[in-house]
């Protein structure tokens, strides 16, 4: 039986990196000793009260169907924890509750583009960007933000990438994999780059919380951008819940209305046990953000200090986020190969960074997501495969 052209859409050419995080969670489980480096699954516990949220509801017969756009009180919770990022007022009516940042951002490329379309995404970014927009129709034009820049943005590639298909433009902030927090200038370029070209914004935002030094800034509240901006974000990186599939989509209302159809057709609304949990977490989990901020900020600076100590393995310093970029083309091999090597002999899985796009090979990215002990043994194993 044949299928329809959009499954060969589904892979994206960064697919097969992730083998090595296949392989690696099997032999954990097998129980062997191996360190997994190559996921973004924060190790961290659900919050106690943010369960019992859940139970509660559960308990209390919070098992039908739903509202389609989500329920109010999170809606709120959820425009005002951007409005207090973005310095602007955010409309609850603006917010959709989907299935966590991926389908909140499937849903709103679906929305925006479609063929005949380009849709600018800095380069590296994250792995699923690739066939989310590619399942629209609309061509993926990649602008390199290249490593000797600490692969922060070109303002300069990006408008020369503007050509009069450009529908929109598309980022995380902070990014995955780089672990870059974008600065209000840097910002402010991009956005005057959407309003002078009239395109679309679509920021993932799903490590907003994450941030180590100074603010989180949300381009959704620089001039001219509440209209053209769609912010996605969830409660899975800050609130260590990313098994709980609750995130949303922010946009002007129109935009709002599209996806209340596309929640109709594919997902018929989150489940209301969970938007109870995301609810409580959202407007009781300030404490446990601080938490885990500190938390990644020590792993970051554990990992810096330890890997600081390997041969010819310079490291990026990440600003954000849960993930360290390490550049291994020094050791005469591709980072693929790295991975790999470093795995076979020593157990430790990191990910070949060129997953995440061309500007990022020779990278492998690292990731903090273990407790100390496992992070600095990790660390010792690496420093010594690089000595060999
Ligand atoms: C940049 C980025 N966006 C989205 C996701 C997926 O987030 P969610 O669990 O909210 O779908 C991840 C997960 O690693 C991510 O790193």
């Amino acid at each position: 039986m044949e299928f329809a052209p959009f499954v060969d859409l589904l892979g994206g050419e960064g697919a097969e990196a992730w083998e090595i995080l296949t392989e690696s969670r099997i032999a954990l489980e097998r129980g062997e000793d191996v360190i997994v480096l190559s996921i973004g699954d924060p190790d961290l516990e659900t919050p106690g009260f943010v369960v019992n949220a859940a139970v509660d509801a559960l308990r209390n017969g919070d098992t039908h169907y739903t509202e389609l756009e989500g329920r109010s009180s999170l809606r709120s919770a959820i425009a005002s924890k951007l409005s207090s990022s973005a310095g602007v007022r955010i409309d609850p009516d603006w917010v959709t509750v989907l299935a966590g940042t991926q389908n909140a951002f499937y849903s709103a490329c679906r929305c925006l583009f479609g063929a005949g379309d380009e849709v600018i995404v800095l380069d590296p970014s994250y792995v699923t960007y690739e066939a989310s927009i590619a399942s629209t129709g609309a061509k993926q034009v990649r602008v390199e933000q290249p490593a000797s820049d600490g692969f922060r943005p070109r303002i300069d590639a990006i408008e020369a990438a503007v050509t009069p298909a450009t529908k929109g433009i598309v980022f995380s902030n902070p990014s995955n994999p780089t672990g870059v927090a974008l600065r209000k200038e840097e910002l402010e370029a991009i956005a005057r780059l959407a309003v002078d070209n009239d395109l679309w914004v679509v920021v993932d935002e799903v490590y907003s919380d994450l941030v180590f030094e100074g603010a989180h800034h949300s381009i959704v509240g620089m001039p001219e951008m509440l209209e053209r901006t769609v912010t996605v974000s969830s409660v899975s990186k800050s609130y260590a819940m990313t098994g709980w599939r609750c995130g949303w989509a922010v946009g002007p209302s129109e935009l709002g209305s599209h996806l209340r159809k596309m929640s109709l057709i594919n997902l018929y609304g989150l489940p209301g046990f969970i938007m109870e949990a995301a609810n409580t977490a959202l407007r009781e989990g300030g404490e446990e953000i601080e938490t885990a901020r500190a938390i990644y900020k020590a792993r970051r600076n554990l990992v810096l200090e330890e890997l600081g100590k390997a041969s010819e393995m310079p490291l990026l310093v990440p600003e954000a986020g849960m993930f360290l970029m390490a550049d291994v083309r020094a050791h005469n091999m591709n980072a693929n190969n790295f991975a790999w090597d470093l795995y076979r002999s020593t157990g430790v899985s990191v990910l070949d960074a060129g997953a995440f796009g061309s500007t990022s090979k020779g990278w492998v990215r690292i990731s903090y997501g273990v407790d100390e002990v496992r992070l600095k043994e990790a660390c010792l194993r690496i420093v010594s495969f690089t000595q060999t």
